[in-house]
């Protein structure tokens, strides 16, 4: 066992305290009440990475801060290639706080998982990292690379700060690639990594009828119900076989290569057991593919909220006067979220009646990712998984998003490597969130491996790194 394996596994214990006591703040973004815990937390993480030996320091934004964390520098020695790892400490709303077995903000270890409100999404993955670094500055094993730790306080609302943030800090920035840890992985003898995201589009619809509810025994029958109308509208917007109505929806939708498509076969899914462990009927999804093409490299439009008229106990005879409709599209390599959103909303509005008013906003959106599942990125992850988790590791695509991975792209041209530690049992913004021990010690390992691998195949990009630096140098 060499050094680094032997301190994650003497220190497992004190980890799992750590990540604990980390679980502990209430690092909500969504919710302004959770402000200051959310302050707090991030505060934690700066005090937190100091101690185990990274330079760290708490960025102000106009929302959440940011905390930056960067291995020291070692001086007049040669550049080394450069990664960030990217994270994220804010958790989404815990709410329904009833299903919860244990409250969301006291961690509770049940058997082999930590259970709490970001557990899995994202303290316990991008803290496996933190370790990994921990174990490496511990037992004084020189780093083949040089790392610095983004983790941000606003994911689960889009990350409106960071894109910013990178530009302003795009010097000292620039790397070679990022690497995140903010997906799944099938199992622990199924690692996996990821080298596709779906995009998001996020709009909310209202259509007004009457400027109040309305007696319906008096009313009802000569003027429209708002609720009727959404309901009839929004079922206009998909086909009896899952395909969606908007017109040029699907033109840039990258097709599945067969290469993708073979590959997917090896995937240990069984259809029957995800049906069941989901609590559905029947499984439905977009005619032509296969469950794991569907939710993950097809595109979807979803209503996540609905509300409209009286939702007390009992009945209330009325027209309703407004009714509303949260809906989110999730995109795919290469639909343009802006494209995608005219499209959405001129269908939208052709197809409402003149009968009500409608009015749409639209908030964040975020476009799909996509590199090359046969490029050396995704190749050096794949060994680092092999090694830590002695098992061959799949390529997926992941149907979730993470809006920030094309800024990287944009800002610092560079790619992102997922290598995800949630299982997909975990709960991710669900009641009983948890985060499996076992998998955050392969993660740690997994982390440890990486490094190496990816300083042997990534020469530094000197000409590209820090170009003000360079300014007046020879
Ligand atoms: N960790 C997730 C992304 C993810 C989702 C990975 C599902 C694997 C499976 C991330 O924290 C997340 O939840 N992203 C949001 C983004 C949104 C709120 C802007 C998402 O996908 O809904
Ligand atoms: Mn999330």
């Amino acid at each position: 066992m060499n050094p680094i394996e032997s301190y994650l596994r003497r220190h497992h214990r004190r980890f799992v305290k750590e990540l604990c006591e980390y679980l502990r703040f209430p690092s909500v973004s969504a919710d302004e009440r959770y402000r200051k815990g959310t302050a707090i937390c991030a505060r934690w993480l700066v005090e937190h990475c100091r101690k185990i030996g990274l330079e760290a320091e708490l960025c102000r934004t106009d929302g959440n801060p940011i905390v930056l964390a960067r291995t020291p520098r070692r001086r007049n020695s040669r550049p080394l290639p450069h990664y960030l790892v990217y994270g994220h400490y804010d958790v989404q709303p815990p709410e329904p706080l009833d299903l919860w077995q244990s409250p969301p903000f006291q961690p509770r270890i049940v058997g082999r998982s930590v259970f709490a409100r970001g557990a899995s999404d994202n303290k316990g993955q991008h803290f496996a990292h933190l370790k990994a670094i921990e174990a490496y500055l511990g037992t004084r094993t020189a780093l083949p690379c040089e790392i610095t730790f983004v983790i941000e306080g606003e994911e689960e609302v889009g990350s409106p700060s960071l894109a910013g943030f990178l530009r302003k800090h795009r010097a000292r920035l620039a790397c070679e690639a990022v690497v995140i840890s903010d997906t799944t992985l099938y199992s622990l003898q199924h690692p996996a990594v990821s080298y596709a995201l779906r995009g998001l589009c996020t709009l909310e619809i209202t259509l007004h009828g009457p400027s109040r509810d309305l007696h319906s025994g008096s009313f009802g029958g000569s003027v429209d119900n708002p609720g009727m109308a959404l309901c009839q509208l929004l079922a206009q917007l998909r086909d009896g076989h899952g395909r969606l109505t908007i017109p040029g929806f699907y033109d840039d939708v990258a097709p599945l290569s067969p290469f993708e498509r073979a590959h997917f076969d090896l995937h240990p899914f069984d259809a029957e057991q995800y049906r069941r462990s989901l609590g559905v009927r029947r499984l439905f999804g977009e005619r032509g593919f296969t469950p794991i093409e569907q939710r993950s490299a097809r595109p979807t439009l979803d209503i996540n909220g609905l509300t409209s008229g009286y939702q007390g106990s009992g009945s209330k005879t009325i027209i309703p006067a407004t009714a509303t409709a949260k809906l989110t599209m999730r995109l795919v390599p290469h639909q343009n979220p802006k494209q995608i959103l005219a499209a959405a909303i001129q269908h939208l509005r052709r197809l409402c009646p003149p009968t009500v008013r409608m009015k749409i906003t639209s908030g964040h959106s975020s476009e799909p990712y996509l590199v090359s599942p046969e490029g050396e990125l995704v190749q050096a992850g794949r060994e680092a998984l092999r090694s830590s988790f002695g098992a061959e590791p799949l390529l997926v695509r992941e149907g979730g998003s993470i809006p920030i991975v094309n800024e990287f792209k944009r800002v610092l041209k560079a790619d992102s490597l997922l290598l995800g530690l949630a299982l997909p049992d975990d709960g991710a913004h669900s009641p009983n969130e948890k985060f499996n021990l076992d998998v955050f010690a392969k993660g740690m390992a997994m982390s440890a491996n990486l490094w190496p691998v990816l300083a042997r195949t990534q020469s530094p990009r000197n000409n590209v790194r820090q170009p003000k630096d360079q300014k007046g140098k020879p």
